[in-house]
């Protein structure tokens, strides 16, 4: 499905890029990656509540040269806008999570690589190369397993854990009706999970009594885990952990008083709960309870460089891109999610010089209003 197109014509706007991809890849691929969940009100409404924030830029402050860079755990980033993880990226490439790891590695960000990724946590450290890499934890029900994959992740160069806790099997109304699975199409379910050494060894009976898939449901997903579990991973890897997937400004005080080092505010791009808060109206009571302590990141409804401005002043460190990566993806492989992460960038870049705002700290003091 995938064409060549001249990366010339790549598109500039989050709406093209959309269209462009929806032309790209399966009907049923699209809807995986488009859609959220039940009646989309979350979907539709982490987008919308960006617009209800402006922020007043400077004049006259006499901004030279522009200086965006960040710093997260002791390392340098050129932008605060990173990857978010996402899985099952071979629905809309071939090269899946191996182009996007490579295009991160390029754009000197760290790479995110989630547990349902449709390639291994070592195939995807490969393609990362020196490349600076985090991995995206969805804990099983069995501690074994959890602890092996976060133990492959650390001696495979993976420098934080995303630990992603809001995911539950949700309604996802496009790909019930489509009848779509991921991995339906001819992908193998769940590699880095499958391919580990302590799931083969205590399930590898019940895989060949039960079917692979079977298995696997049985200890992936867990809406089980709870607070003391994030304290017993905290034992077993020296990793920063981040929690995704955070809303309460309650959990937030939870999350940092159980260890975490990292909090990302989102509901995971609107695929899992419906109805519930967009993400960017959570972040300011959740920036404020965290009081600068860990680093805030925010993703859901990031589509352009003012929305990337409204986070920073709201009391994002940085921010993640999800479907706009997966489009470049689906368009253009590697050399598409490159673009559209350097698009980010010097649309950001440009809104830096037209705020008058010198560094990310500038961009933090913006004074920003509601408007409606
Ligand atoms: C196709 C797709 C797959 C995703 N897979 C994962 C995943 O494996 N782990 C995870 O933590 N989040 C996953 N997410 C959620 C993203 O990390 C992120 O929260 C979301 O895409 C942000 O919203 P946006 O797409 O509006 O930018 C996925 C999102 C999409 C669109």
């Amino acid at each position: 499905m995938t064409q060549n197109i001249d990366l010339k014509c790549f598109p500039y706007s989050y709406e093209e890029l959309e269209r462009l991809a929806a032309e790209n890849t399966s009907p049923e691929a699209f809807d995986y990656v488009q859609s959220g969940s039940s009646t989309e009100q979350t979907l539709r409404t982490n987008v919308q509540a960006f617009s209800s924030y402006a922020f007043k830029p400077r004049v006259c402050t006499g901004t030279k040269a522009v200086d965006s860079k960040i710093e997260i755990f002791g390392k340098e980033y050129p932008f605060p806008i990173f990857f978010a993880p996402v899985g099952n990226q071979k629905v809309v490439h071939p090269e899946g999570e191996l182009a996007s790891a490579r295009a991160a590695k390029r754009l000197n960000v760290p790479y995110i690589a989630s547990t349902v990724s449709s390639h291994t946590i070592e195939e995807i450290a490969e393609a990362s190369g020196n490349g600076d890499r985090w991995f995206q934890l969805y804990a099983t029900k069995d501690q074994d397993v959890t602890n092996s994959l976060i133990s492959r992740a650390e001696k495979n160069g993976y420098t934080a854990i995303v630990l992603t806790v809001d995911m539950a099997p949700s309604w996802r109304v496009k790909d019930m009706r489509n009848q779509f699975l991921p991995f339906s199409r001819g992908q193998k379910p769940y590699p880095s999970i499958v391919s580990d050494p302590v799931f083969q060894e205590k399930y590898g009976e019940s895989v060949l009594e039960n079917g692979l898939e079977k298995t696997v449901r049985s200890i992936f997903p867990n809406p089980e885990f709870s607070w003391d579990q994030l304290k017993e991973l905290k034992k077993i890897t020296s990793l920063p952990i981040i929690v995704k997937g955070i809303l309460d400004e309650d959990d937030a005080h939870l999350a940092l008083e159980f260890g975490a080092d990292g909090i990302v505010v989102s509901n995971h791009g609107g695929r899992m709960i419906d109805g519930c808060i967009p993400a960017i109206e959570a972040l300011p009571n959740i920036a404020e309870v965290v009081k600068k302590r860990v680093p805030v990141f925010l993703d859901s409804g990031i589509r352009s460089a003012k929305d990337v401005v409204i986070a920073l002043a709201l009391g994002a460190d940085a921010v993640f891109l999800g479907r706009p990566f997966i489009y470049g993806l689906a368009i253009a492989g590697e050399e598409g999610v490159h673009k559209v992460f350097s698009n980010q960038f010097e649309e950001f870049r440009r809104m830096m010089i037209l705020c008058g705002t010198n560094n990310i700290d500038n961009i933090k003091n913006l004074k920003i209003i509601k408007i409606s």
